[in-house]
């Protein structure tokens, strides 16, 4: 049972990461390594970011060294590579520019710089000794949570999985989640990162630690997204209060998942990226909906209530399993007209699944599914997306 808590704090407005220069004074450090990956290398925003930095009250952030080497589920070594940056150097914080990607390496860095060995030696909560160096997170997408998270999801290539590193000092010690920096991102990516933030939310509220707080949390990040999701695809650079809105969600949703769990959705796609490298938004946009067919009725009740807050119209008299019903079309609709492709789209062998399967049982949110999920469970639900 997790107790509510939030030690990172947050700023959420567009323009908030002119913030930066005094963030960093206030943490007192002075040398920085930024941390990004390649595709935001080729953009304006790491200079952007760069400069607000030594633009400080005090000039704090006077040497800025640049990791651009995060790849798409990012590795093991990525994190021991980014500790090992920050130790030559003597860097004393590290800004992560990016999306989950960057900002679980990033996360994941910061505790390596203070405490010897590999990544995988830390699998699990709080299994280090040594405070990591601070860490700010400025996502660059609509979807992943993590600057408000403890864990980071790391691949381990030579055992094909995902492994969490997880502890109560992980978290980022500061979050400037500014929607400016989605402006520009590419609608097929603010349709995977948004699905992969209704998501956690969904997952926070249907699992088996959800509390009060996480369900307050998660109904705010659904109903954002419901209302503004598809607007923020069609336009994303035109319409701010779109884009400002499915910024909110995201970090809203991981608030709430912080405060709770996910579920299965993770646990499948967690296995699937780990053995097939595939973008984890689009996987999980892929088996929400499926996930959540399968627990039904377990989740029906919450569906229901859900249907009744994303359309207030709906007679809130109306039998459980119909709302439910109704919630699930609504998801399934959104889910098409932001153009998820099939599952059959990553072209996994069925000989496959019986790995995916069993990893997924492994994995550390296996036990907050709504019912209990065995790996014949898991089985099913690939034989029915095939
Ligand atoms: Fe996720």
């Amino acid at each position: 049972m997790i107790g509510y808590r939030m030690p990172t704090r947050t700023h959420i407005a567009p323009g908030c990461r002119s913030r930066l220069s005094e963030v960093t004074a206030s943490l007192a450090v002075e040398r920085v390594l930024l941390v990004i990956d390649p595709g935001l290398q080729a953009t304006s925003w790491p200079d952007d970011i760069q400069g607000i930095l030594g633009s400080g009250p005090t000039g704090s952030s006077s040497h800025v060294e640049r990791f651009t080497d995060v790849e798409p589920n990012p590795r093991t070594h990525t994190a021991s590579r980014i500790a090992e940056r920050m130790r030559a150097s003597d860097l004393q914080c590290v800004v992560a520019l990016g999306g989950g990607s960057v900002l679980d390496a990033a996360k994941a860095g910061a505790m390596l710089a203070t405490n010897p060995g590999t990544p995988e030696q830390y699998e699990g909560p709080n299994l280090y000794t040594n405070r990591p160096r601070p860490m700010i997170a400025i996502p660059t997408t609509c979807g992943t949570g993590s600057e408000v998270t403890w864990v980071s999801v790391l691949s381990h290539p030579e055992s094909r999985r995902k492994i969490s590193v997880k502890g109560e000092t992980m978290f980022p010690d500061q979050a400037l989640v500014d929607a400016d920096l989605i402006r520009t991102l590419p609608a097929s990516l603010v349709a995977w990162t948004g699905l992969d933030a209704l998501t956690h939310a969904l997952e926070a509220t249907t699992c088996t630690i959800a509390n009060p707080v996480s369900d307050a949390l998660a109904e705010k990040a659904i109903v954002l997204l419901f209302h503004h999701l598809e607007r923020a695809v069609t336009d994303i650079e035109g319409d701010a209060e779109a884009r400002e809105a499915v910024m909110r969600a995201s970090t809203v949703a991981g608030l709430s998942f912080s405060n709770a769990d996910v579920a299965g959705v993770h646990c499948l796609s967690e296995s699937i990226g780990g053995i097939f490298d595939v973008p984890h938004g689009l996987a999980n946009a892929i088996l929400l909906e499926p996930l959540l067919r399968y627990h039904r009725p377990f989740v029906d009740r919450r569906l229901a209530e859900l249907e009744v807050l994303i359309h207030p119209q709906t007679d809130a008299a109306q039998p459980v399993a119909e709302r439910a019903d109704r919630f699930l079309e609504r998801l399934s609709d959104l889910t098409s007209r932001l153009e998820t492709p099939s599952f059959s789209s990553f072209g996994i062998p069925p000989d496959d699944y019986p790995l995916i399967a069993e990893q997924a049982v492994r994995n550390g949110s296996n036990s907050s599914n709504p019912q209990p999920m065995a790996a014949e469970n898991y089985l099913e639900v690939l034989a029915g997306l095939s």
